[in-house]
């Protein structure tokens, strides 16, 4: 696997890939586990090269979030995405993404960048459609896969290439779970042996209410209210829990298709998101 540190450096790696060749860009903060290496794994039906990021982006965290500590493990990612066949790897420092401090934005739309972990985390996912649309202009690739764990930031990435007509296919893989149905996520590895044990729970809550919607129950502010009681009663702090629509992430009426609960809580100090469709 080649590594590159500079923009120049990735770009002229992937011109020598060939006109005809298809580009995959899996872009990733790095800690990477299970899930990532599912995508690099996937991102080969979907093209000739494979090329992953590692870059952790300050301008998606805000003051006071977990920017500092987020797991870097550069090495280990290293070995896993060569044994998982990826060719390219960037792997730019702060200085080569952001030499200065960066001017102009990407800016969702507030009906999808301020509802749900846009609320709780206000500006995240305009430092994320940034810092995304600078990967997929450096890397230029021809399909980019991301996981439907960040359902949000899935939307708005897609939403982000359909307005700025970027020729880029959006793929949206499925989240790979632990055995006890816990999401894989580089923030699991701040739980301890006794929250870890406790973490599964946000997958059954969520289990739960799509089970109740699957039933006929569409009393969804009702179903959203005691999943939240639930995880209450058991030592979690709750952002939301929310029943929406696949399609926009706005409020469904009822009897309506096509939905997903999202749910976002806090145990201890850690901060889960999770998601079914239903
Ligand atoms: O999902 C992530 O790991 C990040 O939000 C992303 C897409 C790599 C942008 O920094």
């Amino acid at each position: 696997m080649h590594i590159h540190e500079t923009i120049a450096g990735l770009r002229a790696a992937l011109k020598t890939a060939g006109p005809n060749k298809r580009v995959a860009l899996v872009p990733t903060m790095g800690n990477l586990h299970e899930g990532h290496i599912a995508l690099m794994t996937q991102a080969r039906d979907h093209a000739d090269t494979v090329a992953a990021t590692i870059f952790v982006n300050r301008l998606q965290f805000r003051p006071g979030e977990d920017f500092d500590k987020y797991p870097r493990t550069f090495r280990a990612d290293c070995e896993k995405l060569a044994a998982a066949g990826v060719e390219h790897l960037f792997a730019p420092d702060e200085g080569e993404m952001y030499p200065q401090p960066q001017g102009y934005h990407v800016e969702p739309p507030p009906e999808q960048a301020n509802v749900l972990e846009g609320e709780f985390r206000p500006g995240h996912f305009r430092g994320v459609a940034t810092v995304v649309m600078k990967l997929f202009q450096i890397a230029q690739p021809d399909v980019a896969l991301f996981g439907k764990k960040d359902f949000q930031q899935l939307l708005v990435i897609r939403n982000m290439v359909r307005d700025l007509n970027l020729p880029i296919e959006i793929v949206g893989k499925d989240t790979v779970r632990a055995a006890d149905g816990l999401a894989l996520s580089s923030r699991n590895g701040y739980l301890s042996t006794t929250e870890r044990s406790e973490a599964p729970r946000l997958w059954r809550t969520l289990t739960k209410v799509v089970g109740r919607i699957n039933a006929g129950d569409t009393d969804f502010p009702r179903l959203e209210q005691e999943a939240m009681a639930e995880l209450g009663a058991n030592g979690w702090v709750p952002d939301y829990i929310a029943v929406r629509k696949k399609i926009d992430l706005q409020l469904p009426a009822a009897h309506e298709s096509g939905l997903v609960v999202l749910a976002a809580a806090r145990l201890g100090s850690t901060r889960l998101i999770d998601n079914l469709e239903v």
